[in-house]
């Protein structure tokens, strides 16, 4: 039987293959390969799609989150809230510019940040709450607003879910092949609503230069490339689709009978389902039954971020953030993308209730 992957990047792309070789010959025949005309044209077409003020295309995800850090002027001494279960760059961008993390619990319903959590680890040196709208469901962004503090939301799994970006100060995106919006390799975006930030992230990409002539910061080598950005610009048009697309399958998991034998995603309007991340106590067995049926499924986060070794020197220990290590244990995902078809979703439905029964 033929196998199923848990996400079929090429098929989402196929049927654009003659207008994405279009595009890319546009940009050989140009000679312009650096902060050309398409970058500055996806710019704006993010900009009118997120409905933000500004938007700086960068060289990956991770890097938009370090460019926002370092231009909000975050450093040593400073602290900024972030969840322990997430993709390890939400903290590491945080090291990485020299701040102290500190990671709260999650809900187990939305796997999101739990705002009463965060409330409480508040200190006089927090300086940011970094929300991750996981799996491409939005953090409750109002009440985490309401603490008082900036927001930068790390949106890397939820382009198009209609209410992010505009909140935060800064939102960040990763355009990594697996995502809702993808390019052909890395590439990244930060969107911001704050024109200061917006100047200095445009400068840090480029060296802290707005001229190649005064070098006024140091900066950073991250910019995102025009064959990545020409490539954007057709697959952003695509987006909604895709995401209406996501949350159909989904939608057809549920219709299937999975949430009798698993804890399945609870849907919400924003929800674009990057993923569909189920839990249960059964998790490996349950895995490996599919995996015997050539079914591909993951499994998130499974030493949370706080216990990840770089993370030791903030000293967290296991037991500290007891939501997020349940759900570390039980979690798995289920093959989706935009278009996967009814049969093949029956096949991984019916996988799942034989191995759960
Ligand atoms: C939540 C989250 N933050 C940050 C990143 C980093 O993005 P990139 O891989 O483009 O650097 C990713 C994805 O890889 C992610 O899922």
């Amino acid at each position: 039987m033929a196998k199923i992957p848990l996400v079929d990047v090429k098929a989402q792309y196929a049927p654009l293959i003659p207008e994405l070789k279009k595009r890319f010959e546009e940009v050989l025949e140009s000679g312009v390969f650096i902060l050309g005309p398409n970058v500055k044209a996806f710019e704006q077409e993010c900009i009118s799609f997120l409905g933000v003020q500004d938007a700086i295309g960068v060289a990956n995800g991770t890097d938009a989150l370090v460019l926002v850090l370092d231009g909000m002027g975050i450093g040593p001494g400073d602290e900024v809230i972030c969840p322990a279960f997430t993709f390890y760059a939400t903290a590491e961008a945080i090291a990485r510019v020299g701040a102290t993390p500190v990671f709260a619990d999650i809900d187990a319903a939305t796997m999101n940040l739990n705002v009463e959590d965060v409330a409480r680890r508040i200190t006089p040196k927090t300086k940011a709450i970094m929300p991750v709208h996981l799996f491409g469901r939005p953090a409750p962004l109002a009440a985490l607003a309401a603490l008082g503090l900036p927001l930068i939301e790390d949106s890397a799994q939820a382009f198009g879910s209609p209410d992010i970006a505009r909140t935060g100060v800064a939102s960040t995106f990763s355009f990594f092949p697996t995502k809702n919006l993808f390019c052909l390799g890395d590439g990244g975006l930060v969107a911001v609503n704050d024109p200061a930030l917006a100047e200095r992230v445009r400068m840090l990409r480029f060296h802290g230069s707005r001229d190649k002539v005064d070098f006024e910061l140091v900066g950073y080598n991250s910019r995102l490339d025009e064959v990545q950005a020409a490539m954007l610009r057709v697959l952003l048009k695509e987006l909604p689709g895709y995401n209406t697309a996501r949350r159909a399958g989904a939608e057809v998991y549920r219709q299937l009978g999975l949430g009798d034998v698993l804890t399945v995603p609870e849907d919400e309007p924003g929800h674009v389902y990057h993923l569909f991340v189920c839990r249960s106590p059964e998790r490996d067995a349950i895995r490996a039954a599919l995996g015997e049926q050539g079914i591909a499924t993951a499994t998130y986060y499974t030493t949370p971020l706080h216990l990840q070794p770089a993370m030791r020197q903030f000293g967290y220990k296991a037991g500290d953030l007891p939501v997020t290590e349940a759900v570390a244990a039980d979690n798995f995902s289920l093959p989706l993308w935009a278009g996967i078809d009814g049969a093949t979703q029956q096949r991984v439905a019916d996988a799942v209730l034989q191995a759960a029964r």
